[in-house]
C-alpha cells in the first residue's frame, strides 16, 4: 500500500460543479463524515481516479484520518488508484463466463495486446482488467471495450475481432494523447 502524503487543500483544483456536489452531499448527512463515499465518487468522476492528493483532500474536508479514506478506496473495487487508459477493456470472469473459457481469453488478450490483466499500458492507451458479471451470461465469455459489448469470445474469429478493435482504438487514443 502506498503511503498517503500530506498535501494541503489548495493542491486539489476541482471544478465548480464537483465542489457544489460535494457541499450538497455533505449537507445531506447529519454527520459530514458519512458523505465520504459520495465525495470519493464525485472526485473520481471528475479525475478518473483517486490520487493521494484526493484522499488527503477528502480526509481534510471531512475531518477524518487519511488512512480511513484509503481503507475505503482500497476495499471497494470501483474506486481507482490509477488513471484509466484511453481504451478500457473489461473481461467478465464470473462463474458462467469462467466456465466458458474467460481465463483462456484473458491469457490470449494479454499476449496479443502486450498488456497484463489489471494493468494499464505505460503510454496510457489501454487498460485491461477482469470484471464481474456484465449481465450477458448466456453469451459468455464476454468483454466490454469501453461501452461496447463483445460476446461469445470462444467462437472462431471473435477474439481476433476484439483484438483488432482494441488495437484500432488504442492507436486512435495514442494519436490523441
Ligand atoms: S457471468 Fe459473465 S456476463 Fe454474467
Amino acid at each position: 500500500m502506498r503511503p498517503v502524503r500530506s498535501i494541503g487543500e489548495a493542491s486539489m483544483k476541482l471544478s465548480p460543479n464537483t465542489l457544489q456536489g460535494i457541499e450538497t452531499a455533505i449537507a445531506n448527512y447529519p454527520r459530514k463524515q458519512s458523505a465520504v463515499m459520495t465525495l470519493l465518487h464525485l472526485i473520481q468522476e471528475e479525475r478518473g481516479f483517486l490520487s493521494d492528493e484526493a484522499i488527503e483532500w477528502v480526509a481534510d474536508k471531512l475531518e477524518i484520518q487519511p488512512i480511513k479514506v484509503l481503507e475505503l478506496v482500497t476495499f471497494y473495487p470501483h474506486y481507482r488508484r490509477e488513471k484509466l487508459g484511453k481504451t478500457h477493456v473489461r473481461l467478465c470472469r464470473t462463474l458462467p463466463c469462467a466456465l466458458m473459457g474467460a481465463y483462456r481469453v484473458g491469457d490470449r488478450l494479454e499476449a496479443a495486446l502486450n498488456c497484463k490483466m489489471g494493468q494499464s499500458k505505460g503510454d496510457g492507451t489501454l487498460t485491461l482488467e477482469y470484471a464481474e458479471c456484465l449481465a450477458a451470461c448466456a453469451t459468455g465469455p464476454v468483454a466490454l471495450v469501453d461501452e461496447d459489448l463483445y460476446e461469445n469470445l470462444n467462437l472462431p474469429g471473435s477474439l481476433q475481432t476484439l483484438v483488432d478493435t482494441v488495437r484500432d482504438r488504442s492507436a486512435e487514443g495514442a494519436s490523441a494523447l
